[in-house]
């Protein structure tokens, strides 16, 4: 019974907390070309994003940015709804926890801010 009490735990801990080893594969995958490994970007071409107001502020405007490329109306990085819910909210967990910060942003929030700004146009 406890055998099985373990691996219901493990089963959750893994599905529903963020896993930030897998943010930062993610985060290997897509934004390191432009913002590079150290996060530091390059200058006139991307932002640095250490201590960047996007990722020190709310966990939800940061998910908008991601999902939306920045919010528009010139979007001058990728629009990140490729990313599957859960791999935002890892990505949003490592971005924050490489400045000190913790994250509350689970994947149903994810969803509905993705839900928000779909089919919004903010290419148009
Ligand atoms: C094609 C290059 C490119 C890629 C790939 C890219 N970015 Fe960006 N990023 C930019 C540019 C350019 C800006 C500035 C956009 C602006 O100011 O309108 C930016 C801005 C940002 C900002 C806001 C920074 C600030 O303080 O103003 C954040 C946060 C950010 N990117 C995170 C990410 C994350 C996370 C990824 C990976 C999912 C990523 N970016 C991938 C080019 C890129």
């Amino acid at each position: 019974m406890r055998y099985y009490l373990l691996i219901f735990a493990f089963v959750i801990s893994t599905t529903v907390h963020a896993d930030a080893d897998n943010g930062l594969s993610v985060y290997r995958d897509n934004c390191l070309a432009c913002h590079m490994y150290d996060r530091r970007g390059v200058s006139g071409m991307a932002p640095t994003l250490l201590n960047s107001p996007w990722i020190i502020g709310s966990d939800e405007l940061l998910a908008g940015y991601l999902l939306t490329g920045g919010f528009g109306p010139q979007v001058l990085m990728a629009r990140f709804d490729y990313l599957t819910n859960e791999d935002l909210r890892d990505l949003i967990e490592y971005l924050r926890l490489e400045e000190g910060l913790d994250t509350t942003i689970n994947t149903e929030q994810i969803q509905q801010i993705r839900m928000r700004y779909q089919g919004e146009g903010l290419y148009d």
